[in-house]
């Protein structure tokens, strides 16, 4: 059984797509023990509660420092023993602690082909909003694994998404989760979940012969 602590901010799709996938048999094999919230008011709170999830929030606003909440973080993932920690609209830097603690073991949905679009800076609609900009006629979605930089981690998974004339950052950011996000972050955690992910030399292979 894989064990997975999942971190959010704001309104929660993508961990419904993880609550749904479990539920639905889509994602195998897999716990979710705990949601983290930094935010007291995420809708995503409320979507763990419904599920039945232990679901806390460690906000930075209730420490006297970073520092401090770093620790507090730190202690509330590793209180739920995952197996996994998954990113799922967490707008947090992570610390390094963590990233250390669980070296190929925590996950990030990005809401773009990365390498473009991503780094310091781009995260929700802003990263629409670039891509609008460029005039790029194909976005999407990846996953992949966190390590110390800023989505710079191993690539676990990458779906396409077309740009369609008339789109709004707010458009094309649905259209991403919808037909991206939402698909490609339970098929993610169900290879890990299988055993079918590993990193070697620092690039993700995934075993399409186990059954
Ligand atoms: C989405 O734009 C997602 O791409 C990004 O965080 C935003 C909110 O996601 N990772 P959610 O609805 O809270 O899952």
């Amino acid at each position: 059984m894989l064990k997975i602590a999942v971190c959010v901010s704001g309104g929660g799709t993508n961990l419904q797509a993880l609550i749904d996938g479990v539920n639905k048999g889509l994602i195998a094999n897999t716990r979710i023990v705990r949601v983290i919230s930094n935010n007291r008011n995420a809708y995503a709170l409320e979507r763990a509660a419904q599920a039945g999830i232990d679901a806390l929030c460690v906000s930075p606003r209730d420490f006297d420092d970073r520092e401090q909440f770093n620790k507090a973080l730190v202690r509330a993932v590793d209180e739920a023993e995952p197996d996994l920690v998954v990113l799922a609209g967490f707008l947090v830097v992570i610390p390094p602690e963590l990233i250390r603690k669980y070296e190929n073991r925590i996950v990030n949905i990005h809401p773009s082909l990365i390498p473009s679009f991503c780094g310091t800076g781009y995260y929700g609609l802003k990263v629409h909003e670039a891509a609008l900009a460029r005039g790029v006629k194909v976005t999407g979605a990846t996953v992949h694994f966190v390590d110390e930089g800023t989505d710079t981690g191993p690539i676990i998974m990458q779906k396409p998404v077309a740009v369609q004339a008339g789109d709004t950052p707010e458009i094309l950011q649905r259209r991403v989760m919808e037909e991206a996000e939402w698909v490609i972050l339970p098929q993610s955690i169900n290879l890990i979940a299988s055993g079918k992910v590993q990193v070697v030399d620092g690039h993700v292979e995934i075993d399409s012969r186990k059954g």
